[in-house]
């Protein structure tokens, strides 16, 4: 019995490692499909208007017409499915010139974080000068790590997060804050690319 046991185990160990496993992480891609999305922003101040598409991605243009000397940016993700109890899986609140240094420390966003930057002109310092900055078709790759790791079957994530500006005494007021609910899927790679 122990002998078929430890046989049956290393076959199934021989297949994941020499076989399944590395087909599998060949051929799965991970999507993101937004169900719901909204935005507000702080006009005329800060004006921003952002579009939300499952084939092209999040695009957004902001005009800011009075510098912001110290904008906080925050981010809540969470996830959950229908009964269980919600999951937060990053909750941050950030002065937006320390985005980079914690973007960069976490190997898991950096790639998220020099895509956004390859596909905009946003900047990240402070203050935040007047001008106009745009993002087109930003999309997650399909194949970044942070995607396989929010993939869970029926579960869908909420994303809830806002540029804020700091006043005296901690106050925050929010510049523009955007919320997204929607799910990750898995497909072969290639699919929908
Ligand atoms: C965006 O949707 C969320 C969740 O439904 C809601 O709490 C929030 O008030 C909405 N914001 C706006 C500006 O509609
Ligand atoms: C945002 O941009 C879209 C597409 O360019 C446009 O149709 C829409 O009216 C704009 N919305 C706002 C609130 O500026
Ligand atoms: C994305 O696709 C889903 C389901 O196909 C649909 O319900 C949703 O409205 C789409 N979202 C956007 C932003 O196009
Ligand atoms: C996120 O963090 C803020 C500030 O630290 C806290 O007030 C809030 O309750 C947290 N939210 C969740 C859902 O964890
Ligand atoms: C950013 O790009 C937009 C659109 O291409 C352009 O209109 C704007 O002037 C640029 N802003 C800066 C600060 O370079």
């Amino acid at each position: 019995m122990r002998f078929a046991w430890s046989t049956l185990v290393s076959i199934i160990a021989w297949m994941l490692l020499t076989g399944r496993l590395v087909i599998e992480c060949k051929e799965s891609c991970f999507y993101v499909i937004l169900t719901y999305c909204n935005w507000t922003d702080d006009r005329p101040r800060f004006v921003v208007n952002m579009t939300f598409s499952n084939q092209t991605g999040i695009g957004s243009i902001t005009t800011i017409n009075e510098e912001i000397a110290s904008p906080v940016s925050r981010i809540l993700i969470v996830q959950r499915s229908g009964k269980e109890k919600s999951r937060t899986i990053y909750n941050a609140s950030t002065r937006l010139c320390d985005l980079q240094n914690v973007f960069n420390s976490v190997p898991l966003f950096k790639p998220a974080k020099d895509s956004v930057l390859k596909q905009s002109n946003y900047t990240m310092s402070c203050p935040l000068t007047k001008g106009t900055y745009a993002m087109n078709n930003m999309r997650i790759n399909p194949k970044n790590p942070l995607l396989s790791l929010l993939y869970q079957p029926k579960h869908y994530f909420m994303v809830k997060g806002g540029l804020y500006e700091e006043l005296p005494r901690g106050r925050m007021r929010p510049l523009s804050t955007y919320f997204m609910r929607g799910k990750v899927i898995k497909r072969s790679c290639g699919a929908n690319e």
